[in-house]
This record gives C-alpha cells, sequence and structure tokens, in this order.
C-alpha cells in the first residue's frame, strides 16, 4: 500500500485526478469505479476541468459505481444516480449509457443486484477503483458486522452511517434505511484501488489502515489483500 499525504484537500484531490488522468491516457476504453460523498467531490471537478481542457476524454469509458440507497427514485436529489450526475457525468464527454449506479427503485432489489455483478464482470473490472472511507470504517456500504458479503447485495445501514449523512436530509428519519452496495469481493476485483481520506474524523480510521491487521469490524481493512493501492490523505487525516 502506498500513502501519499498532501496539505490540503485541495492537493489531495489534484493527485487523485492526476492518477486517473494519466491512467486514462493509457487506455482511451478505460473502465472507472466511482464512489459518492463528499470527499471525492474535489477530485472529480478536477478531472472535468482536465477533460475541459482537452486533456483527457470520457468519450470511451465505461463507469460502475459502488452503492445506491434503498428504496430511492434516481431522480431524487439525494441519489446516488444524482449525485454523480451533478459533480461528474454532466460536467464530462462520457456517454450516460455507460454510466452504472446500482438500481435504487429496482421492483427485485436481490435481482439487480446480481444483474449488477454479471454486467460488471464482462467489463473485465476496473483499471481503478475510486473509494471514500466511513469513519466508521465503512467502504460503499460495507458496514462494520461480524461478516461481510462477497457480491453486490441489499444491506442495512448502521446507526452511525445514517446520522453520518443526515446532514444531507431534511432530518434523521428521512434518510433511507437501506442500500444497494457492490461487496468486498466485487470491489477487491478492481484492478488499482485509489482511496482518499481526509478530515480529522478520519484519523482514527486512517490508523487502523496502517497497521497488519484485517478485520470485518473495519471494512476498509479488507483493501490490505490487495496488491495495488495508493491511499492519498491529507495532513489532519494522517495526524490526527
Ligand atoms: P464522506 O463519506 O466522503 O462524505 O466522508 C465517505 C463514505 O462514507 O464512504
Amino acid at each position: 500500500m502506498e500513502i501519499i499525504v498532501c496539505k490540503s484537500y485541495e492537493e489531495m484531490s489534484e493527485r487523485g485526478a492526476a492518477i486517473i488522468a494519466a491512467a486514462m491516457k493509457e487506455k482511451p476504453d478505460f473502465v472507472l469505479g466511482l464512489a459518492t460523498g463528499s470527499t471525492p467531490v474535489g477530485m472529480y471537478h478536477a478531472l472535468a476541468d482536465k477533460n475541459r481542457a482537452g486533456e483527457i476524454d470520457f468519450s470511451r469509458v465505461t463507469t460502475y459505481n459502488l452503492d445506491e440507497y434503498y428504496p430511492i427514485d434516481p431522480k431524487n436529489d439525494q441519489s446516488y444516480r444524482y449525485f454523480m450526475n451533478k459533480n461528474l457525468f454532466d460536467l464530462v464527454n462520457i456517454d450516460k449509457a455507460n454510466t452504472h449506479v446500482p438500481d435504487g427503485s429496482a421492483a427485485d432489489p436481490e435481482a439487480a443486484c446480481r444483474a449488477y455483478d454479471e454486467a460488471y464482470a464482462k467489463t473485465g473490472y476496473a483499471d481503478i477503483q475510486v473509494l471514500g472511507i466511513g469513519r466508521n470504517g465503512h467502504i460503499g456500504f460495507n458496514e462494520p458486522d461480524a461478516a461481510l458479503t462477497v457480491g453486490t447485495h441489499v444491506t442495512g445501514l448502521t446507526e452511525d452511517t445514517i446520522d453520518a449523512n443526515s446532514r444531507f436530509f431534511a432530518s434523521a428519519d428521512e434518510v433511507p434505511t437501506h442500500a444497494l452496495t457492490m461487496g468486498m469481493g466485487t470491489i477487491l476485483k478492481a484492478k488499482k484501488i485509489l482511496m482518499l481520506i481526509n478530515g480529522k474524523q478520519k484519523h482514527e480510521v486512517l490508523t487502523a489502515l496502517l497497521d497488519d491487521k484485517i478485520t470485518t469490524a473495519v471494512p476498509a481493512t479488507f483493501i490490505k489483500l490487495h496488491s495495488d493501492v495508493v491511499v492519498i490523505c491529507d495532513e489532519e487525516a494522517y495526524r490526527g
């Protein structure tokens, strides 16, 4: 695992965008794994700037997102589909037909999860998977638990995650209680993992990434099993 410590959120975002841009230039039919949350927004905007400047091209890029609330209408402004359109897809020359977010409005969510994994497998998996990290150690909606799930699945949200995400809703009562998420196995199939971590509130969880233990109590520790991981963090997260 390579750790890059940056002075600021802006520097973290630029470093992340530079890694993705360099890899995209090598492979026009790039498969990009994406995450939501406040952490990657600066990096997505930096990628959009590079696209606007003609440095990178999204016309043949395919994307797969980690997760989506369930149930939620993709048009709802709290959905992760809406978030991705607003923060990346609408800002670059990507074909929306090549962007994939689990379907929060699926009548049969279990079947939608299976179909998601099957379609994702056909791409050969992400060239780079972008990850944020929850302060409780979740990645996607793989929450701390006695066991983790391998494939994309329906899951309940923990109180801590509902509380953390309630800042985007009128109240905690409005945060959906379930989600569809790539499983830990799906995530680890990516060829490279790029994790972004910023802010003091992530210091404790970043510390858990730096020892040599893995535990389902901190799901993100499973990325230690992957052979190509870059963690980019800011000094606040690193030093606490
Ligand atoms: P955040 O969320 O980027 O908004 O902190 C990260 C996550 O929960 O994965």
